[in-house]
């Protein structure tokens, strides 16, 4: 009988409070996960990578880039309307065409359409 009560009194003890640091490291690694920073190569390699990266995540990651699938007259558009309606520090000459070449050949609709990728990639 004894022995009985104090595996009650374990279960009822212990379990609970595994569970609940179970929870808590849980809670943690997705906090964890949310908050770490992007890194370059989350972007497809290529010439103008670090461009865009250094450039285009001032103000969003690179999630919204990585989703599109533009040609290059609409990422060229893109870029005036970031900058009209957005407030993006106008991009021009060279700069400007590295960025734009770099969004065309990776992020152009020849590429594999975005939601057909692994989403917790995205
Ligand atoms: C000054 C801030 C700023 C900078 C710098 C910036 N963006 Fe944006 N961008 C925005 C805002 C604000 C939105 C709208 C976000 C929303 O709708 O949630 C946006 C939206 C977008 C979208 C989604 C457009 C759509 O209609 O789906 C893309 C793609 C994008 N930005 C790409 C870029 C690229 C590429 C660069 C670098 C050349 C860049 N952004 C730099 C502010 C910026």
């Amino acid at each position: 009988m004894r022995l009985r009560l104090t595996a009650l009194a374990w279960l009822a003890l212990f379990v609970p409070t595994l569970a609940l640091a179970q929870g808590a490291s849980q809670a943690d690694e997705a906090l964890a996960l949310q908050q770490r920073a992007e890194e370059e190569t989350v972007l497809a390699e290529g010439e103008g990578r670090s461009e865009v990266f250094g450039y285009c995540t001032a103000c969003h990651n690179t999630a919204l880039i990585r989703r599109s699938r533009f040609t290059r007259p609409q990422w060229d558009g893109l870029m005036d309307w970031m900058t009209e309606r957005h407030g993006m520090n106008p991009l021009e000459g060279e700069f400007r065409d590295t960025i734009v070449d770099y969004l065309a050949r990776h992020y152009g609709p020849a590429q594999a359409p975005a939601r057909g990728r692994n989403p917790f990639l995205n």
